[in-house]
C-alpha cells in the first residue's frame, strides 16, 4: 500500500518562548521537523501533510525545498482534530503514518520495525515504558493486544502505573483511520478530540493492535523547552561521534565534537576537542584537525595539518597542505598542494599555487598566487578602493617582503622580488626587484633628547 504520512506540528510551542514556531527550532542547524521530512523521505513515503497552526510564513519558508500538503488547523482542539485536517489528501488504500513534529530523533530503522508490525496487524503503535510515564497516554493491553489508550490526566490511579506510554507515532490503512475519526468525540478531561482514541475504536472493531519499540526511549523524546533541545542536540552529537568513530576517526573528545551538516572522512582522520563541521564537509586521508577549528562546506585533501583556532568557509584545499594556527579561510579560497597558511592569515577568493607559502599576518583577497611563491609578514592586497573590488595576479616563484601593501589591480611577474614595507602600484615585471619605500636617512651626532626638570 502507498504510504501517506501525517505530521503534527499545529501546538503553539509556548513553553519555547519564541517567535520562532517549536518544530523550526534547530536541531544540528536543521529544523525540527525537517529531521522527521527527511526521515520520512528515506522510508519512502509518498505524500506528506503537515498539520500546522502558527507561523505560515515562516514555515513555509523554512521548508520550501520539501514536497508537503499543509494542512491548516486553524483551532487547536486535540491530536484527532490535528488528523483530521490531512483527511482530505488520504486515500482509503493509503496506509498512514501519523507522527509529531517536535520528535526529531525518530530514526529510520524504528519507524521501518513499525511498518513491519503494521504488515501482521490492523493497527502498529510505537510505545516505549519510561520509568516515569507522567504526563502521556498509557497503553492498555490485554495479553499481546492492546486495547486502548487512556491520556494521563482521564487516566485512574490504577491505569497512572503503567509504564509503557504512547509515543504519538502509529500506523493504519486510510480507510479505518477516517472511519474512526469521523466517530471522535471530545467527551474527556481536557475537552480535546484525541486521537488516541481511536485504538479503542479499533479494539472493539476485533481489530488486531500491536506495538513497535525504539531501540531507545530518546528517540522518541519530545521536545517542549529549550532544556529538551539541548539534550536532544547532545543525543545527537552523540550519535554523530559513535558513528564518526565506528567509520575509523579518532575523536579525541566525543562529548566535544559538533557535526550540523554531513561529514565525511578518509582513513586516519584525527580530530580534536571544540571543533565543528556545518554544511558538507569532506575530508581526505591522514587528515589531523587541532582543537577549536570550524569547518564549513569545504573539501580537504590528503596529508594535511590543520592546526588549532582555524576556520575555512566555501574553500578547497588539497593535498599536504598545513593551515593555520589561527588561519581564516574565506569562501573562494583555494589552496593548491603543499601550500601553506599561517597564524593570522586571512584569504578570500584567492588561490595559493603549489608550495606557496603565506606563513604570517597576512590578507589575501581577490589573489591569484603562483607556485612557490613567498608572501611574507604582513602583506596586504589593498583590493577595495571603497566602491569597487580588484584582482591582484602575483606570478611564481615570487619573493614579497614582509609589511608591503599591493594595491589592486596589481600584477607581480614570476620570479619577481619586492622589499619589505614597500606599497606596490605598478606592475612588476619578471625577475625585477621593486622597491616602494621611503629612503632611509642616517643622521650623524644625532644627540638624544633628555628628561625635562
Ligand atoms: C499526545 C498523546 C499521548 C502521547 C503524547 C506523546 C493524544 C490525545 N495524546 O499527548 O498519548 O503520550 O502525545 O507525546 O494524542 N497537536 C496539533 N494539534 C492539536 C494538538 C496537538 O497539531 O490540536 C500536535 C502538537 O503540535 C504536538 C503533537 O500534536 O506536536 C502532540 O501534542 P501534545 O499536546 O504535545 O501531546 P499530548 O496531547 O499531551
Ligand atoms: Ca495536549
Amino acid at each position: 500500500m502507498p504510504l501517506s504520512a501525517v505530521v503534527l506540528a499545529a501546538g503553539k510551542g509556548t513553553r519555547m518562548k519564541s517567535s520562532l514556531p517549536k518544530v523550526l527550532h534547530p536541531i544540528a542547524n536543521k529544523p525540527m521537523v525537517q529531521h522527521i521530512l527527511d526521515a520520512l523521505s528515506e522510508v519512502g513515503a509518498e505524500q506528506i501533510n503537515l498539520v500546522y497552526g502558527h507561523g505560515a510564513d515562516q514555515l513555509q519558508s523554512a521548508l520550501a525545498h520539501n514536497q508537503i500538503n499543509w494542512c491548516l488547523q486553524a483551532e487547536q482542539l486535540g491530536t484527532g482534530h490535528a488528523v483530521m485536517q490531512a483527511v482530505p489528501n488520504i486515500s482509503d488504500n493509503d496506509d498512514v503514518l501519523i507522527l509529531v513534529g517536535d520528535v526529531p530523533l525518530i530514526q529510520v530503522s524504528t519507524l521501518n520495525r513499525l511498518i513491519e508490525v503494521k504488515q501482521q496487524c490492523d493497527l502498529a503503535l510505537l510505545t516505549v515504558e519510561l520509568d516515569d510515564p507522567t504526563g502521556l497516554g498509557r497503553i492498555i493491553r490485554d495479553g499481546d493486544n492492546i486495547t486502548a489508550i487512556i491520556e494521563h490526566k482521564d487516566a485512574t490511579d490504577e491505569q497512572r502505573e503503567i509504564k509503557e506510554i504512547n509515543t504519538g507515532i502509529m500506523l493504519m490503512s486510510g480507510i479505518d483511520l477516517k472511519r474512526w475519526l469521523g466517530q471522535l468525540g471530545n467527551d474527556n478531561a481536557q475537552q480535546e478530540y484525541y486521537l488516541t482514541d481511536v485504538i479503542g475504536m479499533a479494539s472493539e472493531e476485533g481489530k488486531r493492535i500491536q506495538a513497535a519499540h525504539p531501540d531507545t526511549p530518546i528517540e522518541v523524546e519530545g521536545v517542549n523547552n529549550r532544556l529538551q533541545l539541548a539534550r536532544l542536540e547532545c543525543e545527537y552529537q552523540h550519535r554523530k561521534a559513535d558513528e564518526l568513530m565506528l567509520s575509523g576517526v579518532t575523536v579525541k573528545d566525543p562529548y566535544r565534537i559538533d557535526v550540523r551538516g554531513t561529514l565525511e572522512t578518509g582513513t586516519d582522520v584525527e580530530i580534536d576537542v571544540n571543533c565543528i563541521f556545518e554544511g558538507t564537509v569532506k575530508l581526505g586521508n591522514n587528515v589531523t584537525i587541532g582543537a577549536n577549528c570550524i569547518l564549513k562546506d569545504c573539501v580537504v585533501g590528503d596529508n594535511k595539518r590543520i592546526e588549532p583556532f582555524s576556520m575555512l568557509e566555501d574553500a578547497e584545499v588539497a593535498d599536504a597542505c598545513t593551515i593555520g594556527p589561527y588561519a581564516r579561510l574565506r569562501p573562494g579560497s583555494k589552496m593548491l598542494d603543499g601550500a601553506k597558511v599561517g597564524n593570522f592569515v586571512e584569504m578570500k577568493k584567492t588561490t595559493l599555487g603549489k608550495g606557496a607559502k603565506a606563513n604570517h599576518l597576512t590578507y589575501l583577497g581577490d589573489a591569484n598566487i603562483g607556485e612557490n611563491t613567498n608572501i611574507g609578514a604582513g602583506t596586504i592586497t589593498c583590493n577595495y578602493d571603497g566602491v569597487n573590488k580588484f584582482k591582484t595576479e602575483i606570478g611564481s616563484n615570487v619573493f614579497v617582503g614582509s609589511n608591503t601593501a599591493i594595491v589592486a589591480p596589481a600584477k607581480l611577474g614570476d620570479g619577481s622580488t619586492i622589499g619589505a614595507g614597500s606599497v606596490v602600484t605598478k606592475e612588476v615585471d619578471t625577475d625585477e626587484l621593486a622597491i616602494a619605500r621611503a629612503k632611509q636617512r642616517n643622521i650623524k651626532g644625532w644627540t638624544r633628547p633628555t628628561k625635562l626638570s
